[in-house]
């Protein structure tokens, strides 16, 4: 079957920047360790008129235009967010119709960090079918955040972004290989418990703020995160009999700059080929692998020839290691990207 390649990227993050000195100010914390311990400097959020589904807009119209598609050109709109815009419907239905794409079936998934690494497996199976899939990333975290729990508040940030996924093998990026992988037994570990059928919220914890407190035992998830991302890094290059040598960078989540640097060593790469942007954009969740491979395509860093393997890890846990052979350089747009 013939393979499919994203043939154009939008990224959006809101003009809005809190700074460590800034949630120093606001929590039990210091840029000093903050920096030491995640290497993030900042992180853009959402202004108070902005949603999940008003910053995958912007993301998904720079892909747009960038193809210069016309949105009604779309067979489907997959967008996968923590954060939908409500329960129900699906955040995608909005970006449908903010798009003005009449001929798009649209649906959410939710697939934490790793999700875009997931959703594009989906995507890249409906683009060998010959449809023309829009894949959309977006985390608004800021909105559903206790910024009262130091443990977690600095951790994240808010973006999308857009890929448009067609059945083109020689044009942009191929999705060469997949693997994607699930662990429901350790959801415990990294979970925001409440507000679903499992624990209503009480009316005391609303009273607390805690219905927006994330749990999570950030030890167990960074130990688990390092092993989990070079494994399927591993498995990726082993499947397809391709040497580590051969593969021009990674294209991790943003988690955060420890975790990159253990992953390098895990899979014996320079960190110099790890690519990082965390300390400006902190971790942006489902976002957070089009954000980076935008701004990798921005700073010229890459060129047609190369291959590249992109890891994530996430709640669920989920995970995964995808391949990709850049044929030719896709358009490219970031809106609100730092300079
Ligand atoms: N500011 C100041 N002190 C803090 C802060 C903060 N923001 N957060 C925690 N501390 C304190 C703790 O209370 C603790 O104090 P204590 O010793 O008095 O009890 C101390 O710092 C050390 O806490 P640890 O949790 O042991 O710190 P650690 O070195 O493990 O770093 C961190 C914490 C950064 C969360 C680390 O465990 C980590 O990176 N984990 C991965 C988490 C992650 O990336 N989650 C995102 C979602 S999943 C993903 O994207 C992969």
């Amino acid at each position: 079957m013939a393979k499919s390649s994203i043939v154009s990227i939008g990224a959006y993050v809101p003009p809005k920047i809190l700074s460590n000195d800034d949630l120093s100010r606001m929590m039990e914390t210091s840029d000093e360790w903050i920096r030491t311990r995640t290497g993030i400097h900042q992180r853009h959020v959402a202004l108070p008129d902005e949603t999940t589904a008003s910053l995958s807009y912007q993301a998904a119209s720079a892909a747009l235009k960038g193809a210069q598609m016309a949105a009604d050109e779309l067979d489907w709109i997959l967008l996968c967010t923590d954060t939908p815009e409500m329960w129900t419907p699906a955040t995608a239905c909005f970006v449908q119709d903010l798009l003005k794409a009449g001929r798009a079936s649209a649906i959410d998934l939710t697939g934490g960090c790793a999700g875009f690494l997931q959703t594009l497996e989906l995507g890249d199976a409906l683009a060998r079918q010959g449809k023309t899939v829009m894949v959309i990333g977006t985390e608004l975290l800021s909105r559903s955040m206790d910024w009262t729990d130091r443990n977690t508040a600095v951790l994240f940030g808010d973006g999308a972004g857009a890929v448009i996924v067609q059945p083109k093998p020689e044009q942009g990026i191929r999705l060469t290989h997949s693997r994607t992988f699930s662990d429901g037994s350790q959801a415990d570990i990294l979970q925001k418990p409440y507000g679903g059928t499992r624990n209503p919220i009480p009316p005391e914890i609303v009273a607390q703020g805690g219905h927006h407190r994330i749990h999570m035992e950030g030890q167990k998830v960074f130990r688990q995160a390092v092993h989990r991302m070079s494994d399927a890094a591993k498995q990726v290059l082993a499947d397809t009999a391709t040497a580590a040598q051969d593969i021009s960078w990674v294209v991790p989540h943003q988690a955060n700059q420890r975790i990159l640097d253990a992953v390098a060593g895990e899979l014996r790469f320079p960190t110099s080929k790890v690519f990082s942007h965390v300390r400006n954009y902190a971790n942006t969740g489902s976002a957070s692998v089009i954000l980076a491979l935008a701004d990798m395509l921005i700073q010229n860093l890459l060129e047609p020839g190369q291959r590249l393997v992109s890891v994530a890890f996430g709640d669920g846990f989920s995970w995964g290691a995808a391949l990709w052979d850049l044929l030719t350089l896709p358009p490219v747009e970031f809106v609100g990207r730092d300079l």
